[in-house]
């Protein structure tokens, strides 16, 4: 049986990584539940294109309204493995923290918490503030990753396709829900000083 992931997507900067984590999903044989907040749905057009909406949407099994809070993801009855929010705001990472459980991205964010099911956040701001590091703190204390999309300098990155797949590949291993696919460091390759 196929896992069945949540892919939650909020409007933080790195939409791109949306996409790659869908992709590296699938490649794994999951099965994915999408949830989108209004938001991901302006920063995906605003940096990946047009159509970037559409592509996430056709990569997924099923798509729910961020406002669907009687959704299926939204019980823990619902057979899931767990959830990526990728990118993830500071507002939906400060809801996850505080329980508030507002939309249907944030339920299904809890839910896997209380469940004690893998919930893997690419939080993304910079500079943090205290609020941002004390929400951080909360989430990984209720069982929760905290994984910055922060590129692998180490492996030398030669173009940002090949940065934003080599973290989507490393959120996706965070799920062990198939052999590794993030690309190792290596040091007989002598790329890192
Ligand atoms: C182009 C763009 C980039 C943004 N980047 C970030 C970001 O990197 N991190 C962040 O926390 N918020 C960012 N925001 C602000 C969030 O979209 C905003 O706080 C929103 O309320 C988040 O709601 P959501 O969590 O429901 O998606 C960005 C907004 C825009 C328009």
């Amino acid at each position: 049986m196929s896992a069945r992931v949540v892919l939650g997507v909020s409007g933080a900067s790195g939409a791109a990584l949306a996409l790659d984590c869908a992709r590296a999903l699938i490649a794994c044989g999951a099965e994915l539940d999408l949830v989108l907040s209004a938001m991901a749905e302006r920063t995906l057009a605003l940096e990946v294109g047009p159509d970037a909406v559409g592509a996430l949407r056709a990569l997924a099994a099923r798509v729910h309204p961020v406002t669907d809070l009687g959704a299926a993801i939204a019980s823990g009855s619902c057979p899931l493995h767990g959830m990526i929010v990728v990118p993830c705001s500071m507002r939906s990472l400060a809801a996850i923290a505080q329980g508030l459980d507002d939309n249907l991205l944030t339920r299904a964010a809890s839910v896997q918490l209380k469940e004690r099911r893998p919930l893997v956040l690419l939080a993304r701001e910079a500079p943090l503030t205290l609020a941002h590091l004390r929400n951080m703190t909360a989430v990984t204390e209720m069982g929760a990753i905290v994984m910055p999309p922060v590129p692998a300098f180490y492996l030398r990155p030669a173009t940002t396709a090949q940065i934003t797949a080599q973290i989507a590949a490393r959120a996706v291993d965070l799920l062990r829900i198939a052999t590794p696919r993030a690309r190792a460091w290596d040091p007989t390759e002598g790329t890192a000083p």
